[in-house]
């Protein structure tokens, strides 16, 4: 097997090559050589997958049997569509990272794949879409639903797409789990959003990339699946997760979402992971578990970002990171205001 990795050198695509590399297959990454070092033992080819020239460079050291994209994420559908073009006639499959967020009903009701996408074209630069003032829609979403559009118009049922909702685990970059470590590990009471059973489906990265690897072989057509944990656990299992890895002596305080608004705690950022859309956590992966998806329990995604964070400090410089988390002084001042000890 021979696949080609857009990106490959950041969190998701980093795992994504550990995981060929250890299923004994030829790996080729394309990245700019910004945002990490290359694997040992890839094919490295450097050049931006917005220009032409480079993507020319790249297609003549092919043909691949798959593509694993994961570098999309700030890049408009034009640019996906000029390196799907480019790369068309040289690749078997396509397996397209894409976002939860692309649905028209994220957060606000239970979704399958057959769920209505938002409306972009596939040839839409950066100005297309808006984000609503609840959050939802996205201009991200917008963005990367003409980004799928484009990879179905250059590879039709080549295409693999995989929407994940929420990716954490070691390599983390945004910053949702490390924060709530970093604060269980300072302990005394913490701000937790209630209701404590609220249940929640992240995924952990190494299973995402599992999964797109298989996607990258398996053979047929392709199509769109949801990737979100099955099981998941409740906001109580994963701040008590939390406590217990990092020996943190402390106590949530679950506080009511009135509250937490009241006092402007901003949800997603400022309180990571909790949102209350009642559609946030109701994500159906039953089609990728089908197709054999496996979830590790969340407690080891835990576990294993902690002993991360903790062997390299604070291991990624990312703009996403410094926007998550409440600061310590708005913290104690709405405990403090709801009183109790
Ligand atoms: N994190 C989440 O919770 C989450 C949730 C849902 C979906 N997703 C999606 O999952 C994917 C995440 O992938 P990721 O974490 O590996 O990181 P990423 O930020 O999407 O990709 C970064 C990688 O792409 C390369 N790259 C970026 N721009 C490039 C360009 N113009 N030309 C060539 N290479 C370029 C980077 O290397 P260089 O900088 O060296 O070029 C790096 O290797 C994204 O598509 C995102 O939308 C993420």
């Amino acid at each position: 097997m021979r696949i080609l990795v857009i990106g490959g050198t950041w969190f998701l695509g980093k795992e994504i090559v550990a995981g060929a590399l250890r299923r004994g297959w030829a790996v080729t990454t394309f990245n700019r050589g910004r945002s990490g070092p290359d694997s040992p033992g890839v094919e490295a080819i450097h050049g931006d997958r917005t220009s032409a020239a480079d993507l020319g460079r790249l297609a003549a050291a092919g043909p691949w049997d798959a593509v694993v994209d994961t570098s999309s994420g700030e890049l408009p559908p034009r640019d996906v569509l000029l390196a799907a073009q480019a790369l068309a006639g040289q690749v078997g499959r396509w397996v397209h990272l894409s976002t939860v967020s692309v649905y028209a009903d994220w957060p606000h009701y239970r979704l399958t794949e057959a769920s209505p996408l938002l409306d972009c074209p596939p040839d839409a630069d950066d100005a297309f879409g808006y984000t609503g003032e609840d959050g939802s829609p996205t201009k991200y979403g917008f963005q990367k639903a003409g980004g799928e559009r484009a990879v179905t118009e250059a590879l039709g049922e080549r295409a693999v797409f995989l929407r994940p909702g929420v990716i954490l685990g070691p390599g983390e970059y945004v910053g949702r789990l490390p924060w709530w470590l970093t604060r269980a590990a300072r302990g005394g009471r913490i701000l937790a959003p209630a209701p404590a059973d609220q249940q929640i489906q992240p995924v952990d990265v190494r299973d995402v990339a599992a999964f797109a690897l298989d996607q990258a072989a398996a053979e047929g057509a392709g199509g769109a699946f949801n990737i979100s944990h099955p099981e998941g656990l409740t906001f109580a299992e994963f701040v008590t997760a939390c406590l217990t890895v990092t020996g943190g002596a402390g106590r949530p305080v679950w506080t009511s979402p009135e509250d937490l608004t009241a006092h402007g705690v901003k949800q997603w950022t400022e309180m990571p992971l909790w949102r209350t859309h009642a559609g946030a956590w109701a994500v159906d992966s039953a089609r990728a578990v089908g197709a054999g998806l496996r979830c590790r329990p969340l407690g080891e995604t835990i576990a294993d970002t902690w002993a991360w964070l903790q062997a390299d400090g604070r291991p990624v410089a990312h703009p996403r990171w410094d926007v998550h988390g409440i600061a310590p002084e708005k913290e104690a001042k709405i405990l403090a205001s709801l009183g109790g000890e």
